[in-house]
């Protein structure tokens, strides 16, 4: 059983109306991967002793991607403070006094830039001078729709006041609650059973909770955190402003790691992209999701990968595509305008111009020549191309597959190859060139005397 004596809420019930969207706000993609799957990953080095997210009916896909992570739906959801009530329910066994949690610490799903150390900071706080109630405060240059943080003598919080419900001089204030809060477990149950719905939104307010800690005599604090971390996604504006960050983090990351990035502010990369040292990433490429580059690899302009693996040395693009399956071993050249799928090239393989290699796998040293295709789709289902190390295949070659082409085997320009290519053989397989002396001539005359 885990050490830990905190577990984690995280909030994604909500119909995020405001991003105007068919699919669950916090399943909107940053840097490639769902807004939800972040709170997750920067919750995992600090092993909470339980993580419950809470999730609206119809929202399978959110609990698939949180999984393992156990979830609860809460159905209707009347707000936040309803859903940390159902997630509490679910989780009522395990808190203090007589189980294992004493803390509960409450994440919303829309607040994807938060970091781990940030959570880590968060909790040292709260064992350093425990509070019943340590929330996440900053001062955003729009405070807009966020809840204000009212203080009192001490700086103490006494209550948290929705936007939508400030008077004038509320809402002038410019600390806000960032949308996380540790709270001592053995309060919780009570706080939260206490909110009722007397707001202009008629839900209950889970940042209702403060008032009520602090009119029982609880104590209530904040600790400042960078807006940054803390932006909440409502908007497809706000969904634009946090990719922004995101990918200003994941560059900054990237060339920290040793990769240059000739102009970082064009380079669109994945959370999980792998970029190794002395990889030099020319301006315009977009690495979507699941793509690893090994060291001293060049990727030129205009290319565009996902799911593939690109081995040290090797030079891709401009204007290559990458997509899931592919993999480039050592020294592989892939230049413009290629498309390589569910496909491996062995090392120091070319294909420097106009290919597409699909559902194939190329050996080691082979060069595949410009306008040479895989033809692996049948119109019904796809066939396997193998070619063996060594191959020269001439230029506008098409290999109907499923084919294969032995070691060292050498196939002419235009071939169209339809059975197996034996190792070390020179195949021709296109129509003969038949020349016909001085027919040009007379063509030309008979068409000259017909058009005039
Ligand atoms: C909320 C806070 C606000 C804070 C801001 C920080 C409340 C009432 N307001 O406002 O003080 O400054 O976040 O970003 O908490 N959710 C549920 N069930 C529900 C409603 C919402 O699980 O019934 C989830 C949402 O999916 C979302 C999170 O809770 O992940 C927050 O809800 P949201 O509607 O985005 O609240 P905000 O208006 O942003
Ligand atoms: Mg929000």
């Amino acid at each position: 059983m885990s050490q830990s004596r905190f577990a984690a809420i995280i909030l994604a019930a909500g119909s995020g109306t405001r991003m105007n969207s068919a699919v669950p706000k916090v399943m909107h993609p940053i840097a490639g991967q769902p807004m939800i799957a972040y709170p997750l990953q920067a919750l995992q080095p600090l092993a909470p002793g339980a993580t419950v997210v809470v999730i609206g009916p119809q929202m399978e896909a959110v609990a698939r991607t949180v999984a393992p992570a156990q979830t609860v739906v809460q159905d209707p959801p009347l707000g936040t403070g309803d859903a940390v009530r159902a997630a509490f329910r679910a989780m009522s066994g395990r808190l203090s006094p007589q189980g294992e949690i004493d803390e509960v610490l409450v994440l919303y799903g829309d607040t994807p830039l938060l970091r781990s150390e940030t959570l880590a900071r968060l909790l040292a706080e709260q064992k350093q001078a425990p509070a019943a109630i340590l929330l996440a405060g900053m001062r955003p240059a729009d405070p807009g729709p966020y809840g204000r943080l009212i203080s009192g003598p001490g700086g103490r919080i006494l209550r948290i006041v929705e936007a939508a419900d400030a008077n004038s001089e509320e809402y002038a204030i410019g600390v806000c609650w960032g949308g996380l809060m540790l709270i001592q477990a053995r309060h919780l149950f009570e706080l939260v059973d206490g909110l009722d719905r007397n707001n202009a939104k008629r839900e209950f307010y889970l940042t209702g909770i403060v008032g009520l800690a602090s009119d029982r005599g609880l104590q209530c604090r904040a600790v400042e955190l960078l807006p940054e971390e803390l932006i909440g996604i409502n908007t497809r504006t706000e969904l634009a402003e946090a990719e922004a960050l995101m990918q200003r983090r994941l560059r900054r990351g990237a060339m920290e790691a040793g990769a240059t990035l000739v102009a970082p502010e064009t380079v669109f990369l994945s959370a999980d992209t792998r970029l190794g040292r002395d990889v030099v990433v020319e301006p315009n490429v977009t690495f979507g999701p699941g793509v690893t580059v090994g060291e001293g690899a060049r990727i030129c302009s205009f290319s565009y990968f996902e799911g593939a693996t690109i081995g040290a040395g090797a030079r891709v693009g401009p204007f290559a595509r990458l997509r899931p399956g592919a993999v480039l071993e050592e020294e592989v050249h892939v230049g413009n305008f290629v498309e390589v799928k569910a496909a491996r090239l062995g090392a120091g393989a070319k294909a420097n111009h106009l290919t597409y290699i699909g559902d194939a796998e190329v050996g080691a040293r082979t060069n595949i020549g410009a306008g040479t295709i895989t033809c692996n789709y049948d119109g019904f289902n796809k066939h396997r191309t193998t070619i063996g190390e060594g191959v020269f295949l001439g230029s506008n070659t098409a290999l109907v597959a499923p084919v294969t082409v032995g070691d060292g085997a050498y196939v002419a320009a235009g071939s169209v190859v339809t059975r197996e290519v034996p190792a070390d053989a020179l195949t021709i397989a296109r129509g003969q060139q038949v020349d016909k002396s001085g027919r040009a001539t007379e063509i030309r005359a008979r068409l000259r005397r017909k058009n005039n």
